[in-house]
């Protein structure tokens, strides 16, 4: 590392490919690596959580730290690791009590919150909050702290009033997921008491951690420029919208990036074949084809030239998947499409889901679980990529679909707006066509904006141009690492 380099201190609560539950763990994987590859001094802060300290090899303890918890004083272990994946040290916040459980980081085997959410990141944001000012005496002080979502807003309210403080910034992933805890918590955690008031973290009779997040740090960044601009109205912005359009002056909408070497169709080690724009054909023939032969005892002509939809993805609300339910017995009885699901989440939709495939076993394929290389599989060999989501801060799996020349059917909005160009006769004339695009919200909007791409689909040049346009299009973190440099600088 250069003497000078940025210092930057990265704090989330997951982060590929040590935990995952979303886009959030491939943001907090590649962003700091592309701002690595730019020379900036990085550390990442996570909670020490069973499933992540499993993989870790050779640690070393950095110190401890006593902080406030629920019920008195509560010691976190630090530990640094250097992992294989990762080009810089992790920093792993090790509290048993709080994070060395089986299962999800955020909710416990029956999909319920953990109860002592409020505990475990309040501590763990005291914690991040006191490494960020050098607590432990180890001569690294960040010039910036990065923090993303609820999990860790609370980490700029603790600096804000700090003297030489780190910078902070917070990105908003999600404003769906808002960090609510009652005023019992907030008096339990002995939170000071300034912050509670509307101007605060009060929100709604109870206290918001991402409330504290747009209040307290210095610059809030979302993943789009698109969101940035819905969570100011009153449709996308959850109750913070007013807040929201009051701190417009240190809103800032940068786009996600992706990982191009993890995702990858030459390259992909998930793939059973590799394939690339200017040859796209076999390759992406033989994923369909072992895509398809996972569910079928074998794919014949018939089931190869039929059109393959896929989806990827956390099945809730924000995601459309009410609209894919009702859009494919439409599908199943119109047109010859076959239909590729994999994803978990609300127990209704998994249930719907599943008893769609038990009905359809030879037209719709569905895996109710997580399954990284399964996702890979789906991106490649699937024609089409279904992504209907009512909002939608960036989205991953968009880019993903369009790197891998499978085109997307998204709404318009947030990063999907920002992503995807709808095919016009324009658009297609001029080349810049990428996926399809409905703007309305509703499922017959959805369904003829497929119907727009099955009709495509049989026309070949047509459709390899679509492919290679979406191939092409330049997602790699370069651009945005460079928007967020500028940004810590300011
Ligand atoms: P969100 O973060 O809202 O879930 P994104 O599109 O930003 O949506 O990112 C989702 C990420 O999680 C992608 O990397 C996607 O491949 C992955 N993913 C989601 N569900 C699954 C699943 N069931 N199995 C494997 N990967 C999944
Ligand atoms: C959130 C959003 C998603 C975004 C991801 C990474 O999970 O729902 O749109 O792509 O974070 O920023």
């Amino acid at each position: 590392m250069k003497r000078g380099a940025l210092k930057v201190m990265f704090v989330a609560s997951e982060a590929f490919p040590l935990v995952k539950t979303g886009g959030l763990g491939d943001v907090v994987y590649s962003l700091p690596h592309a701002l690595h590859d730019r020379g900036a001094d990085i550390r990442l802060v996570l909670p020490g959580y069973r499933a992540l300290l499993r993989q870790l090899d050779q640690v070393r303890i950095l110190g401890w730290l006593d902080v406030r918890g629920a019920e008195g004083i509560v010691s976190a272990r630090i530990l640094e690791t250097r992992h294989p994946d990762f080009a810089f040290p992790l920093w792993v916040v090790d509290c048993p009590p709080l994070f060395d459980r089986a299962g999800n980081p955020y909710v416990n085997a029956g999909g319920q919150d953990w109860p002592d959410n409020a505990e475990r990141f309040a501590v763990f944001a005291r914690v991040a909050a006191l490494l960020a000012q050098d607590a432990l005496d180890i001569g690294w002080q960040p010039a910036v702290v990065h923090t993303h979502d609820w999990q860790t807003g609370l980490v700029s309210a603790f600096l804000a009033d700090q003297p030489q403080r780190p910078k902070t910034v917070f990105t908003i992933h999600n404003l769906a997921y808002g960090g609510h805890f009652s005023h019992t918590d907030f008096v339990r955690l002995q939170l000071p008491s300034p912050w509670w008031s509307p101007e605060g973290v009060e929100f709604h009779g109870g206290f918001s951690m991402l409330k504290a997040g747009i209040v307290y740090a210095d610059a809030v960044t979302t993943v789009s420029p698109t969101y940035a601009a819905e969570i100011c109205t009153p449709a996308f912005g959850f109750g913070l919208d007013g807040l929201l359009l009051s701190r417009q002056h240190k809103l800032h909408g940068i786009l996600n990036g992706i990982d191009t070497r993890i995702w990858n169709p030459s390259t992909d080690p998930h793939l059973p074949a590799h394939y690339s724009m200017s040859r796209i054909l076999p390759g992406k023939r033989r994923n369909k084809q072992a895509l398809l032969e996972r569910f079928l005892p074998h794919a014949d002509d018939a089931a190869m030239q039929a059109p393959l939809l896929g989806l990827v993805g956390r099945l809730v609300e924000q995601k459309g998947v009410d609209w894919v339910l009702a859009a494919i017995p439409v599908l199943l009885a119109e047109t010859d499409a076959r239909v590729v699901l994999l994803g978990s989440g609300q127990a209704v939709y998994e249930q719907k889901l599943t008893r769609l495939a038990r009905q359809h076993p030879d037209r719709v394929f569905v895996v109710i679980g997580y399954d990284e290389p399964l996702a890979h599989q789906i991106e490649a060999g699937a024609d089409l990529f279904l992504m209907p989501s009512r909002f939608e801060p960036c989205g991953l799996n968009q880019m993903y679909s369009l790197r891998y020349g499978t085109p997307p059917v998204v709404f318009k909005t947030g990063g999907l707006a920002d992503t995807v160009v709808d095919a016009t006769a324009t658009t297609l004339d001029d080349a810049s066509a990428t996926g399809f695009v409905f703007d309305t919200p509703d499922v017959h909007a959805f369904l003829l904006a497929i119907h727009r791409a099955l009709e495509l689909y049989r026309q070949p040049t047509q459709w390899r141009r679509l492919q290679q346009t979406g191939m092409r299009q330049s997602f790699d973190w370069s651009d945005s690492a460079g928007h967020y440099l500028a940004l810590y600088s300011l």
